[in-house]
C-alpha cells in the first residue's frame, strides 16, 4: 500500500502522544551477529553471480520507492508519482526512482516500429528510425527535470508532510542523445521558422510549442538515461530534453517535430500550464524553472534520531544556469549561513549542498535559499504570493520551512 502523508502524520502524532522522547530506533537485529561473534553471513557461501541478471537494491532498502498521493488525481493513468528525495544523496537520481508524470499512461512502443517525423517549415521533411537517431553524433548531459506543478499544492499554505510530496517532482539524470540542432540542420530549417511543435506518441498525444531559439540552443532528442536505454515511463525509446524548462515540454515518446512561424496554442499551453495571476490574468509560456532548493534531510520523512553532530543536506537547482550559492537558516530565515556545495555543480542540473550543525534538541526552523549564477535569489513564499497571488498551481519556487521538534520529528510549516 502506498503510504500517504496522512498516514504518516497520524503515526507521528501517536508517537508524540505516547511521550516517546528522541525517536532513536531500538536495536532490532540479532545480537549473535555483533562483534566479537562471527556473523551469519560470514559462516555461509553467498549467492553466485548473475542470480539477478538485472540488479536490484538490497531487500533492506525496500522502503526507498516512488510514492503517489491517491487523492491528488482521479486516475492512475493521468497522475504523478514522486521521487523519494529524502532517501537519496549526491545529484544523480537512480532511474527506477525518477518521478513519473503521465497524462495518458505509459506508451508501450516497439523500438522496431518507432519513428520520429520532422516536417513543417523545413527544406526536406524527414522520418527517422531509432537506429537512425543512434547513428548521429551524440552528447551526454546531466540535467534536472522539474514538473511545473512541483510544490503546486503548497500555494495556500503547508499541505504535504514530506519533501517527497512537496518537492519530489524533480529528478536529475545523465541523458545521451542527439542535439536537436543536428536533426533540424539535417532537415534544413526554413528562414521564416520561429517555433517548434513537439508531439508525443502516448494516448494523451502531449503537444507543446517551443521557441526555435531554444530548440537550436541546448535541446536533445535523448534515448538513454544513466547509460541505459530510457525507461518506458521516461519516454522509451526517445524523449525531448529541454534543459532548465518546465517538465511538460520534455515530450516523452516523441513522435513528431513540426516547424512553424507561430505557436500552436495546444491544450497544454492554454487551458493548462499557464499561471493565473493575482490580477485574474493568466501568464502564458512560463518556460524557465527559477532557482529553487529544499532540505531533504532532516525532513518529515527523515526525522533526526540523534543529538550532536548533524549534517543538514539538500538539493538546489536553477533553470537559468549553475547554482552559485546556497544559504541555510536554522531559525526560519533570521540568520543565514553559507552551505557547502559538494560534487559536480553543473549547468541546469541539481547541486548537492551540506551544512553541519550541533543539534542539542532545540527546535529549529530549517530553510534553504538558492542563488544562481545570474544572481537570482530564491524568494520566500510570501514574496512569491505578492506577485503571483494564491490561485496558481505551477512554478512555486518559494523557500520551504521544516520545523524540527525536540523529539526529532519534522513537520512542514510556514513562517511569515
Ligand atoms: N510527454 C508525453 N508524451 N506525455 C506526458 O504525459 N508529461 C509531461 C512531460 N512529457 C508527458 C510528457 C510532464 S507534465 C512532465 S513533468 C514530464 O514529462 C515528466 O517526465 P518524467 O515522467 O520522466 O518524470
Ligand atoms: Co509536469
Amino acid at each position: 500500500m502506498d503510504e500517504t502523508p496522512e498516514t504518516r502524520t497520524t503515526r507521528r502524532r501517536l508517537l508524540t502522544a505516547a511521550g516517546a522522547a528522541l525517536a532513536t530506533p531500538a536495536f532490532a537485529g540479532n545480537p549473535k551477529n555483533l562483534p566479537p561473534n562471527v556473523p551469519d553471513w560470514t559462516r555461509q557461501l553467498g549467492d553466485g553471480v548473475a542470480v539477478r541478471p538485472y540488479g536490484q537494491p538490497s531487500k533492506h532498502e525496500a522502503h526507498v520507492i516512488r510514492r503517489d498521493v491517491q487523492w491528488l488525481t482521479a486516475s492512475r493513468e493521468s497522475s504523478v508519482s514522486f521521487t523519494p528525495l529524502h532517501e537519496l544523496d549526491g545529484i544523480i537520481t537512480p532511474s527506477g526512482l525518477c518521478f513519473e508524470r503521465h497524462h495518458g499512461g505509459i506508451a508501450e512502443i516497439d523500438p522496431e516500429d518507432y519513428r520520429l517525423i520532422i516536417h513543417g517549415l523545413v527544406e526536406k521533411p524527414l522520418i527517422f528510425t531509432l537506429a537512425d537517431l543512434k547513428r548521429f553524433p551524440r552528447v551526454n548531459r546531466i540535467h534536472f527535470l522539474e514538473c511545473a506543478a512541483n510544490s503546486g499544492m503548497e500555494w495556500r499554505g503547508a499541505q504535504l508532510n514530506g519533501c517527497q510530496y512537496t518537492h519530489g517532482m524533480v529528478h536529475c539524470v545523465e541523458y545521451t542523445g542527439v542535439p536537436l540542432s543536428v536533426l533540424l540542420k539535417e532537415a534544413g530549417v526554413k528562414p521564416n521558422a520561429r517555433w517548434l511543435l513537439a508531439e508525443g506518441a502516448d494516448s494523451a498525444a502531449m503537444t507543446r510549442s517551443i521557441p526555435l531559439a531554444k530548440a537550436l540552443d541546448d535541446c536533445l532528442v535523448a534515448y538513454r538515461m544513466n547509460g541505459e536505454m530510457l525507461r518506458p515511463e521516461q519516454g522509451y525509446p526517445a524523449r525531448l530534453v529541454v534543459p532548465g524548462w518546465e517538465g511538460n515540454v520534455w515530450v516523452k515518446w516523441l513522435r513528431r517535430l513540426k516547424l512553424g512561424d507561430e505557436p500552436w496554442f495546444a491544450r497544454e499551453e492554454t487551458s493548462k500550464y499557464t499561471d493565473l495571476m493575482e490580477s485574474g490574468k493568466a501568464r502564458q509560456f512560463t518556460f524557465v524553472m527559477d532557482a529553487k532548493s529544499v532540505i531533504t534531510s532532516p525532513s518529515p520523512q527523515a526525522p533526526l534520531h540523534q543529538k550532536g553532530f548533524t549534517v543538514i543536506s539538500g538539493l538546489a537547482w536553477s533553470g537559468r544556469g549553475k547554482i552559485r550559492r546556497v544559504d541555510v537558516s536554522l531559525d526560519g530565515g533570521r540568520n543565514w549561513r553559507e552551505a557547502t556545495l559538494d560534487g559536480l555543480v553543473l549547468d541546469k542540473a541539481v547541486s548537492r549542498f551540506y551544512a553541519e550543525t550541533e543539534w542539542t534538541g532545540q527546535e529549529m526552523l530549517l530553510q534553504s535559499r538558492a542563488i544562481d549564477e545570474t544572481g537570482y535569489v530564491q524568494p520566500t513564499k510570501d514574496e512569491l504570493r505578492k506577485i503571483r497571488g494564491v490561485s496558481s498551481i505551477y512554478h512555486n519556487n518559494g523557500i520551504q520551512t521544516w520545523l524540527v521538534k525536540p523529539d526529532g520529528e519534522v513537520e512542514n510549516v510556514e513562517v511569515s
